[in-house]
């Protein structure tokens, strides 16, 4: 699974949670990114392409983004990505995303362990080269 963490806050609140010795599943790679609006449907689905059995898009709460708007056009590119994905037949459950702030490193923990936890469920994805 592949965390696409905002700077600012999510990236942060797993160092938070890294600091507190909050353990989380270690099934997750992070990539940070400046800001969550950074990530579009070409970065998901390259995690996709790469290996990836998951991703999950983390940035700050609305009203929080260093960029001011930065999360809420993220929101409307996650929709737009959660159609292709179902399109292309991956599925709108594979992504996820979701606020977290600097101080929510328990919130981060959860987010990974809940996300990890259902794409266990879910099983590997399949992909056209698996055969
Ligand atoms: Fe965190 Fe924009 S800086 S979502």
């Amino acid at each position: 699974m592949v965390a696409l963490c905002c700077n600012w806050c999510a990236y942060a609140g797993a160092d938070l949670a890294g600091v507190s010795r909050r353990q989380y599943s270690p099934d997750i790679r992070i990539v940070r990114v400046m800001c969550s609006s950074r990530v579009d449907a070409g970065l998901i689905l390259e995690c996709f392409d790469r290996g990836a059995d998951g991703v999950m898009v983390l940035g700050c709460h609305p009203g929080d983004c260093h960029y001011i708007s930065g999360n809420k056009h993220e929101e409307m590119r996650v929709h737009n990505a959660w159609e292709l994905l179902d399109l292309l037949g991956i599925g709108r459950e594979r992504l996820l995303l979701k606020w977290i702030s600097a101080s929510e490193g328990e919130l981060f923990g959860s987010t990974v362990d809940g996300f990890c936890a259902l794409m266990r469920e879910k099983g590997p994805l399949r992909r056209s080269s698996d055969g």
